[in-house]
């Protein structure tokens, strides 16, 4: 009986472990590093910077879409100002959502946050040629991690590194204060590092700490779209965005 019981737990704990390792390797061969890293800062990246494939099924997929669409779809796609830091989208904010979606919610919130969210969850629908730009979530609206469930599409995040000094000497000058939701300091690719994310239909991602703050984010528009030299053809994307306090 004693034998059996621990024989149970080895291998629920030998299947725990397979999994998480092949989480991470596949989470590894989904991002392509470009130029060149020093070694602390590409560790800490890796670890802060996480992309867990098929965290939801197609049915849950399909829940979440159904309990979004009838009101997004009444919402105009905005393409109107090319100063935003994105272009092509429809967004908006749920606090409640049925039961089934609940529950999903309810494990990003423990994947990702320890269990501290924010309660509303953003929900960011981008068109078939919409792009998000290089940009920085406003550390005055959200705190250390944002994570994103990719809906009806797969594409491409590139994180750049951003030139920390620069960044923090304008956002702490109070005369230039940007009170904006998405800053965008400046990134460069020449003498910089950076990464690809492919990001899968329905996969999860975990944005924190250093790849949070020291580096833009951005979703390739499909000119752009590639990962390893391959085309990413990108549709209609939608991304559920939680984050966690300031
Ligand atoms: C944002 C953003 C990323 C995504 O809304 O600020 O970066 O996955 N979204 O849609
Ligand atoms: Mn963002």
């Amino acid at each position: 009986m004693v034998i059996s019981y621990r024989g149970t737990l080895i291998r629920q704990i030998l299947r725990r472990c397979h999994r998480a390792v092949a989480a991470s390797k596949n989470s590894n061969s989904l991002t392509c590093f470009h130029g060149v890293w020093p070694p602390t800062e590409r560790r800490d990246f890796e670890q802060h910077m996480r992309i867990v494939p098929d965290f939801i099924s197609e049915a849950e997929e399909k829940q979440l879409h159904e309990e979004i669409e009838p009101y997004m779809s009444r919402l105009r796609y905005e393409f109107d100002h090319w100063d935003d830091a994105i272009h092509g989208f429809r967004e908006t904010e749920r606090k409640k959502w049925y039961p089934k979606n609940r529950e999903l919610l309810e494990r990003v919130r423990q994947v990702a946050f320890n269990g501290e969210i924010m309660p509303y969850v953003h929900i960011l629908d981008l068109a078939p040629d919409g792009v998000i730009k290089p940009h920085v979530d406003s550390t005055r609206y959200c705190g250390n991690t944002i994570s994103g469930i990719s809906l009806l599409s797969d594409s491409v995040m590139r994180l750049v590194r951003t030139d920390a000094e620069k960044y923090l000497q304008n956002s702490s000058n109070a005369s230039t204060e940007d009170t904006s939701y998405r800053q965008q300091p400046e990134a460069l690719l020449e003498n910089n590092f950076y990464a690809d994310l492919f990001l899968p239909r329905r996969s999860l991602y975990i944005m924190s700490h250093t790849a949070r703050y020291n580096f833009t984010h951005e979703i390739l528009g499909n000119e752009h779209s590639k990962f390893l030299g391959n085309p990413v053809k990108k549709t209609r994307r939608i991304s559920i965005i939680c984050r966690n306090e300031p």
